[in-house]
């Protein structure tokens, strides 16, 4: 009502409807590095064109006369009815792209009435995030090799108010993302998206760990000059960025210059994320939280299973938009095997290639209980902050009410797909 009322006024949008328009105007906006970062996937980049092409292979079959006024999409998760079917997906390194970055996040969040997923590579730390996102927050882990950390960013995220906590599992170590070694850049390594790190004192202590091992070792001269990598043993990100610089050669360095002291920088890269992660780990979890667990990246229906038998209470379909295994399946042609694997026994959410309210109410049908908005809101946020992001949900959310009204669809339960998905996608 409100997009049709702004047209009559002759009222413009404050960012493009369509996302092939609002990603171009975005990509004017933002900077070199900041887009390669936010819009590259892994290798060739064929999974991220697989996320799309996978929702094009399926078609609504809109139904006639059914008199449908009102629509209702609300859906209830962990205890706690969602207007809408929709969250954001935890974006890490937002201040790349606006300098409120996630404050500017939740507010657009809050305003649309949806939940957000602060990254646990977010701008800012979660308790500055928490207060504005006032439709809810989850919180995002990426599980850190000091164990101490987890805790403290669990305990964090209880403090805090957060709904639940989602551990992303398919980032042990950070993808092969040529667009990203082709400009040397990992913002991480340039102190961006750390705030979460730096406001930790787990990360506090551990950081000053690493600076005193270093001037000991500057001291009693066996050690390396303060122009060398770190004396710690390699971690697999440190030995990422190595591989980076050679065969990127000055990389290593350039991504060292940052405004952050370098103890920081090394402890960040040695501790994010853990290689080793196994279900070993999750059986630990259920003790050491009482907010419900999301695992994030399951795309087989056994790990679904084996999720749920480890006690975990929802799974999010997702491939991390491309961004990990190049090849790897689409995330949504991995949805109907896994929400038959749960079998309406948690909630089953999906990212990767939702850019219209049309593909929500595709994935909904095909099994997912909500969505999660990736790439299009950063882009909102590039365009216009929390104007901006708030405009790119409402539109999501508004051209999912229209489709089911036009589909004659009251629930997502009456919508109905074409019984064979087509051969090719259309384009
Ligand atoms: C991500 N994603 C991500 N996931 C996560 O668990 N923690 C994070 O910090 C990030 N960071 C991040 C940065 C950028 C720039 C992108 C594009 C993605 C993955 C994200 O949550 C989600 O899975 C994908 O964005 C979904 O794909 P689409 O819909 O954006 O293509």
């Amino acid at each position: 009502d409100e997009v049709y009322r702004g047209g009559i006024t002759g009222r413009r949008p404050v960012v493009p409807t369509a996302f092939p328009a609002l990603e171009r105007r975005a990509r004017r906006v933002m900077s070199r590095r900041a887009h390669a970062y936010v819009a590259g996937g892994a290798g060739s980049e064929e999974t991220v064109r697989a996320n799309r092409a996978a929702f094009e292979r399926h078609r609504i079959v809109p139904r006639m006369l059914r008199g449908v006024g009102e629509r209702d999409t609300s859906v209830e998760i962990f205890g706690h009815r969602h207007e809408h079917p929709l969250l954001l997906a935890p974006i890490g390194a937002c201040d790349l792209v606006h300098r409120r970055a996630d404050l500017a996040v939740a507010e657009g969040a809050a305003h649309a009435g949806v939940t957000m997923i602060v990254s646990n590579q977010a701008g800012h730390p979660s308790e500055e995030i928490a207060p504005r996102a006032t439709a809810g927050w989850w919180s995002q882990l990426y599980w850190s090799t000091s164990d101490d950390l987890v805790d403290s960013f669990l305990a964090r995220a209880e403090a805090a108010g957060a709904g639940a906590v989602v551990v992303t599992l398919d980032t042990t170590t950070l993808g092969w993302r040529p667009r990203d070694l082709d400009l040397g850049h990992l913002p991480f390594a340039r102190g961006l998206g750390i705030a979460q790190y730096t406001s930790d004192p787990v990360f506090a202590r551990l950081t000053q760990e690493t600076a005193d091992r270093a001037s000991d070792a500057k001291r009693s001269g066996a050690g390396p000059s303060t122009r060398r990598p770190s004396p710690t043993p390699t971690p697999a990100a440190v030995r990422t960025l190595l591989e980076i610089s050679r065969h990127h050669p000055g990389a290593f360095l350039d991504n060292l210059r940052s405004p952050l002291p370098r103890a920081a920088v090394e402890t960040f890269l040695r501790v994010y994320s853990r290689p080793t992660l196994s279900w070993d780990d999750i059986a630990t979890l259920r003790s050491r939280t009482r907010l419900p667990v999301v695992l994030k990246g399951v795309l087989h229906p056994d790990d679904a299973r084996r999720a749920l038998d480890h006690g975990v209470d929802g799974v999010l379909v997702s491939n991390h938009g491309g961004r990990q295994v190049d090849g790897g399946v689409a995330a949504l042609d991995a949805l109907p095997g896994v929400a038959e694997a749960v079998d309406g026994r948690a909630p089953v959410l999906l990212d990767s290639g939702i850019r219209s309210g049309s593909d929500v109410a595709r994935a909904l049908a095909l099994g997912a209980t909500a969505v999660c908005l990736g790439r299009p809101w950063v882009y909102g946020l590039a365009l216009a902050g929390a104007a901006g992001v708030s405009q790119v949900i409402r539109d999501v959310l508004a051209e999912l009410d229209l489709t089911l009204a036009l589909a004659g669809a009251r629930t997502v339960a009456d919508l109905e797909l074409a019984p064979f998905a087509t051969a090719e996608p259309a384009v």
